[in-house]
């Protein structure tokens, strides 16, 4: 038992020096400054509808945190589709979530990135790429590529630590709804749904 806590002490330890270590080669594009809750991964995952067996979509999954949430969720791993900016953060996660489809890719170049499975629908997808840095358009545009890609009504989850939705509305497009903020989170934080109307 006491062996059993050491390793999960020992292993969010490394989970943690991991995430510093991205933290200093990219500030702006880790957007953090420690890695996302379990709370906060659990309640980003509880959206999917595992029912439908569709595939879900992750995009900056970091550590892994929020994969493992979904992979809890009960989507099989072969079902996850995940795309990271970060070299160290991709060769990591390839190298110890097995099964899940981890793609070294940008998520702002869907197309590009899902290659041969860009013709995917997704249930849903979970980002916790750092949104706030960007211009707006920006921001919109990621929202209407990857809603492009579920059915209508599904959900885009987004985390973010403002107050106010990263993306201003846009109803022709999308609806904005506010689903959590958790106080167990550093910073505490919010999670938004976009969906398409
Ligand atoms: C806030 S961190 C994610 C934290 C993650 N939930 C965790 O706890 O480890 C943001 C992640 O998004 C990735 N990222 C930033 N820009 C990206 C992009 N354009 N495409 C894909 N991933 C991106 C970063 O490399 C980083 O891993």
């Amino acid at each position: 038992m006491a062996l059993k806590l050491k390793d999960r002490f020992e292993k969010k330890f490394d989970e943690e020096i991991r995430f510093f270590k991205g933290v200093m080669q990219g500030p702006k594009s880790v957007g953090a400054i420690v890695p996302t809750s379990m709370v906060t991964a659990k309640r980003m995952a509880a959206p999917i509808c595992v029912g439908s067996g569709l595939p879900v979509l992750e995009l900056g999954p970091g550590t892994g945190v929020i994969t493992k949430a979904i992979l809890a969720r009960g989507v099989p791993a072969e079902k996850v589709f995940s795309i990271e900016y970060s070299s160290d953060f991709y060769d990591h996660l390839a190298a110890t979530i097995p099964d899940v489809n981890f793609i070294h890719g940008d998520a702002f170049d869907l197309d590009g990135s899902l290659g041969e499975h860009a013709g995917l629908t997704f249930d849903c997808v979970i980002s916790a790429v750092p949104l706030l840095r960007l211009p707006m358009e920006q921001r919109i545009g990621l929202i209407e590529d990857a809603l492009s890609r579920v059915p209508p009504g599904r959900p885009f989850v987004q985390i973010t630590y403002s107050p106010v939705s990263p993306v201003i509305a846009k109803p022709e497009s999308y609806v904005i709804e506010h689903l959590d903020f958790v106080m167990r989170n550093i910073p505490p934080a919010q999670l938004w749904v976009y969906r398409k109307p």
